[in-house]
């Protein structure tokens, strides 16, 4: 499969490395990044090196099947639209911008008039097959608990606070730097307004743990993930760029499990 990446930061860096050590059967034809240097590094690893795209025009005009984003919300937000126009697969790693939820109805739409489908990797959390399955019938209950050092959101603290409880769009409106996991579980569960989230800053912890507790007609399950950081952008789990590898191999195997 023919692919573009938008995006050299620590997650493109990531699925940049898994296409060239041949990881997964893509072709990675260009590479788009607002800073060109970034796409530049990346192309060096590659034998048969991708094109540096000089604009999202480039890589709409090319014969690229699946564009890759993972650059920014702002970035998904421009190009998504666009890439889906030119009638290219897409997969999102910025999630965060279909907290629009017209935004998120209009890409709907406009994915089914070009029969071209969005991937959203499950990102910095899991157990999102299963919430899904949950999803076909009633769901009476879905929380997420994010609890990080207290640094990681510029806090100096002695002991465990909880900082926040709420719903996702709340959640979202003050404290941005969660979006992305909590639009994912959001919309693979009981959107945005159902969805409950708990925010917690514990000096104790090093790693970003996500507690996902799920109740509905199926019964129960309760998800703990806790993350190392990625070595490139203390910001980003790394669990995150290995779920846009994994989604990828999963777009182009013939087996897709789960
Ligand atoms: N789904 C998840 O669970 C999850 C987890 C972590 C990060 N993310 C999101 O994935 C995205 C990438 O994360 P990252 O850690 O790799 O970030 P990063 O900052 O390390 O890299 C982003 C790269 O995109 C480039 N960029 C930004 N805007 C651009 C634009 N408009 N056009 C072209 N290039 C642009 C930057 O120059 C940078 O090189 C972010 O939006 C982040 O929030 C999602």
């Amino acid at each position: 499969m023919k692919v573009a990446l938008i995006g050299c930061g620590a997650i493109g860096e990531v699925i940049a490395e898994a296409i060239a050590n041949k990881k997964v059967k893509a072709k990675l034809e260009y590479l788009l990044d607002s800073n060109r240097e970034k796409a530049e590094k990346l192309s060096k690893l590659f034998e048969e090196k991708p094109k540096i795209a000089n604009s999202i025009e480039d890589i709409l005009s090319s014969e690229v099947e699946l564009v890759i984003e993972a650059a920014s919300i702002k970035a998904a937000r421009q190009f998504l639209p666009k890439i889906l126009e030119a009638k290219k697969n897409a997969m999102v790693m910025s999630v965060g911008v279909f907290a629009d939820e017209d935004f998120y109805e209009r890409m709907l739409t406009l994915g089914e008039e070009k029969n071209v489908k969005i991937f959203l990797p499950s990102g910095a959390i899991g157990a999102i097959d299963a919430l899904s399955s949950a999803s076909m019938e009633e769901l009476y209950e879905v929380t997420l608990t994010t609890i990080k050092n207290p640094k990681s959101f510029g806090l100096e603290l002695k002991e465990r606070k909880t900082l926040f409880r709420g719903n996702a769009i709340e959640a979202i409106e003050k404290f941005p730097q969660n979006i992305n996991v909590a639009v994912t579980l959001a919309l693979a569960g009981i959107g945005i307004k159902k969805t409950k989230v708990e925010i917690i800053a514990d000096p104790k912890v090093r790693r970003n743990m996500h507690r996902i507790k799920v109740r509905g007609s199926f019964g129960e399950f309760n998800f703990e993930v806790k993350n190392e950081v990625s070595p490139k952008n203390p910001k980003t789990s790394y669990l995150a760029a290995l779920s846009a590898i994994a989604t990828l191999k999963r777009i182009v195997s013939p087996i897709k499990i789960g």
